[in-house]
C-alpha cells in the first residue's frame, strides 16, 4: 500500500503535484479568467457583507491558514485572525452574523477544531469547512463545506493536505476577491496562470532531492535549527519548523526575521543551522540584512530561494531553490524542501518516520 515507497510520509511528499491538480480541477474557470466555488452555496450579498474572518485550526492546518490569512488579505481586503482552535474556543472571540468563520481540518475530527466551530455557530458567525475527508464531523457541522481532495493522509505528519489547503485558501482568496472587486482582472488571470503552474513545478523539485538529503545527513544530528522567513516566509517557517521537530526530534524554532535581534539572536552562535527562507520579493532586502546578521555570528545559513535569484548565493553557505513563481504561490514550492529536510533527517537519526512517538494522526480528545 505504500507503493513502493519507504514510508507514507514520503510516499505523501511525492503525491503533492497529483494532489494539488485534483485541488484545482473544476474549480478554474476554462479561460482562466476567474474561480468557480461551485460547491459553495452563498449569495453574493452575504459574500459582500462579511466584515470579518477567523481561520481556526490545529498544527499544519494552522499554519496553512496563516498563509490564508495573507490572501484573503491581500487579494479580497477582509481582515482576517488566524487563531489556534484550542485558544478560540476559550477566548470570547467577537463575532456577528457579519462574520464567517473558515475552519482548516486534514482529517474533520480534531476535537478542538470541531469545538471551535461548534461556538462559532453559536456566537452567529456563518461557518466554512476546508476539509479533506468526506463526511467528516467537521464537514456535517459547518454551514458549508469544500474538499481539498488530496486523497487519503496517512503520514502522521501532514504534507499534502498542506499543499492543497494552500491552494484552496488561495483559490478561495481569488473567488472573494471577485465578487468584492478587490484586483483587476489581468492581475487575476496572471494569478491563475502562475497556479496553473504549481503541479509541474512542485514534481521539478521532487526529481532531485539528493542535495537536500545530504544537507540532512550533514546536519541531521544538531539539537538545534531555526528557521527564519518575512512575510509568507514566515509561515512557511512556522510549518518546516514544526516538521523537523515532530518527526527527527530536533529543536526547531520558526522565527520572523525581523523580530531575532528582540531575543532569539542570543542564541545564534557558531556552527547553529538557519533555514533562510528569501522568496519574498516585497521584503527580499530585508531578509538579506537577517542573514547577514546571524551571518555575521558564524550560522550556518541554508537558503530556500527561487531559481531566479542571483544574489543570495553570496550571502548563504548552502542554497536550495525552487522554481520561479509569483510570490503569493511560494510557500508551496518552498515548503517541499523543508518537508524533505525533515524526512531525511529523521531517516539519518533513525526515526519512526510516519509514527513519531506521543503523537496521533488524528486527535479526538481535547
Ligand atoms: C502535523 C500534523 C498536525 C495536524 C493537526 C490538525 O504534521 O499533522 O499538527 O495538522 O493535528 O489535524 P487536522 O488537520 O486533521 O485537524
Amino acid at each position: 500500500e505504500k507503493g513502493g515507497y519507504e514510508h507514507f510520509m514520503i510516499k505523501e511528499i511525492y503525491e503533492q503535484s497529483k494532489a494539488v491538480r485534483e485541488t484545482m480541477s473544476a474549480r478554474i474557470a476554462k479561460d482562466d479568467s476567474a474561480i468557480v466555488m461551485d460547491e459553495l452555496k452563498w449569495n453574493k450579498e452575504f459574500l459582500n457583507s462579511i466584515r470579518k474572518i477567523f481561520i481556526v485550526a490545529c498544527g499544519t492546518a494552522y499554519h496553512a491558514g496563516f498563509v490564508g490569512k495573507y490572501y484573503i488579505e491581500k487579494l479580497a481586503r477582509i481582515p482576517v485572525e488566524v487563531d489556534i482552535a484550542s485558544e478560540f474556543r476559550y477566548r470570547s472571540p467577537i463575532i456577528d452574523d457579519r462574520t464567517l468563520t473558515i475552519v482548516i481540518s486534514q482529517s474533520g475530527e480534531t476535537s478542538d477544531t470541531l469545538a471551535a466551530l461548534k461556538e462559532a455557530k453559536r456566537l452567529g458567525s456563518k461557518t466554512l469547512a476546508v476539509t479533506n475527508v468526506v463526511g467528516s464531523s467537521i464537514a456535517r457541522e459547518a454551514d458549508q463545506v469544500v474538499y481539498t481532495w488530496a486523497g487519503p493522509e496517512i503520514a502522521v505528519a501532514s504534507t499534502k493536505a498542506y499543499t492543497t489547503q494552500l491552494i484552496m485558501m488561495f483559490m478561495l482568496s481569488l473567488y472573494m476577491s471577485e465578487i468584492k472587486k478587490t484586483i483587476e482582472k489581468d492581475y487575476t488571470k496572471h494569478l491563475i496562470g502562475a497556479l496553473r503552474q504549481v503541479p509541474s513545478q512542485i514534481h521539478e523539485i521532487l526529481e532531485d532531492v539528493e542535495p537536500i538529503k545530504t544537507f540532512a545527513q550533514k546536519y541531521g544530528f544538531n539539537e538545534d535549527v531555526f528557521f527564519i522567513g518575512r512575510s509568507l516566509d514566515y509561515a512557511v517557517a512556522l510549518e518546516g519548523s514544526l516538521k523537523l521537530k515532530e518527526i527527527s526530534y530536533i529543536h526547531a524554532e520558526a522565527y520572523a526575521a525581523g523580530e531575532l535581534k528582540h531575543g532569539t539572536l542570543a542564541l545564534i552562535i557558531e556552527g547553529v543551522p538557519v533555514i533562510a527562507l528569501a522568496t519574498q520579493e516585497s521584503v527580499y532586502e530585508k531578509t538579506l540584512s537577517n542573514i547577514k546578521e546571524v551571518k555575521a555570528r558564524d550560522a550556518v545559513v541554508i537558503g530556500i530561494a527561487l531559481a531566479n535569484d542571483d544574489q543570495i548565493e553570496k550571502y548563504v553557505d548552502h542554497i536550495i531553490k525552487v522554481p520561479t513563481t509569483d510570490e503569493l504561490l511560494a510557500p508551496l514550492l518552498a515548503v517541499v524542501p523543508l518537508q524533505l529536510l525533515a524526512y531525511y533527517a529523521a531517516i539519518t537519526r533513525g526515526c519512526d518516520v510516519d509514527k513519531p512517538r506521543n503523537l496521533a494522526k488524528s486527535v479526538t480528545v481535547e
